[in-house]
């Protein structure tokens, strides 16, 4: 079972920021998962559309400069981090699942992924995007037909055989709250993964492994880690 780190490894470090990720590195993520954000032309690693929850800030991050974006405390004094920083700090120790969350990221961000491809040794296979905003997705399989696509979902749709034959996924992303056996083999019927979110109590853990998922996004990537040892 692949662990991803959720924002790094927030259960000890403030989600998304630069010490979240070397967290999550250290506390023995394979994978971790960041949220990206579009804000005047910059790519900002931060989950939510407002500054209240997690920065000093407030108000919405699109109507705010970046200069004053940047100048904000989103915990223990860090930043909120450009998702070039992310990428330099990881270095390739783990991979990165990029979700998009706002608008107008699949074209930015495929081109950073392009770039660091180029000129800093990633390959293609340590990226994966995801995102609940399917025409997004649709762009970034129109750019690049071999990067890996996590089709995330809030729920269990109608119609996921469309989805697929349109966005060719290797993965599906799905709320602990809607996971059961049955869905779980009809994802793996279809030859792709199942990852879960959010996964991070000891007894989540040992239902995931039972349900034979093939990955978790959790907030303790080392409590997941040792659950599956004594497994
Ligand atoms: O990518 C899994 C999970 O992060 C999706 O939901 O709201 O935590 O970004 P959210
Ligand atoms: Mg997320």
């Amino acid at each position: 079972m692949i662990v991803f780190g959720h924002q790094g490894a927030p259960g000890y470090a403030p989600e998304n920021t630069l010490l979240s990720f070397e967290e999550g590195v250290r506390r023995g993520a394979d994978w971790l998962e960041l949220d990206v954000h579009r804000v005047a032309g910059e790519l900002l690693v931060i989950h939510d559309y407002r500054l209240d929850r997690t920065t000093n800030g407030k108000g919405i991050i699109y109507h705010q400069p970046p200069d004053l974006i940047r100048s904000l405390d989103a915990g223990r004094g860090e930043k909120i981090p450009f998702l070039y920083e992310v990428f330099d700090l990881v270095n390739r120790r783990a991979g990165l699942n990029i979700e998009l969350k706002s608008s107008g990221t699949a074209e930015p961000v495929m081109k950073l992924i392009d770039k660091y491809i180029q000129n800093q040794k990633w390959t293609l296979s340590q990226f994966r995007i995801s995102s609940f905003n399917h025409p997004e997705l649709k762009k970034i399989r129109e750019m690049n037909s071999d990067i890996k696509i996590g089709i995330l979902m809030y729920g269990i749709p109608l119609d996921l055989d469309q989805i697929i034959h349109i966005l060719k996924p290797d993965s599906i992303h799905i709320g602990i709250e809607f996971i059961n056996r049955e869905i779980v083999e009809l994802i793996h019927s279809k030859n792709l993964k199942v990852f879960v979110y959010t996964v991070n109590h000891p007894e989540d853990v040992k239902w995931m492994l039972d349900l034979q998922v093939d990955g978790v996004f959790t907030d303790y990537p080392d409590r997941v880690k040792q659950v599956m040892g004594k497994q």
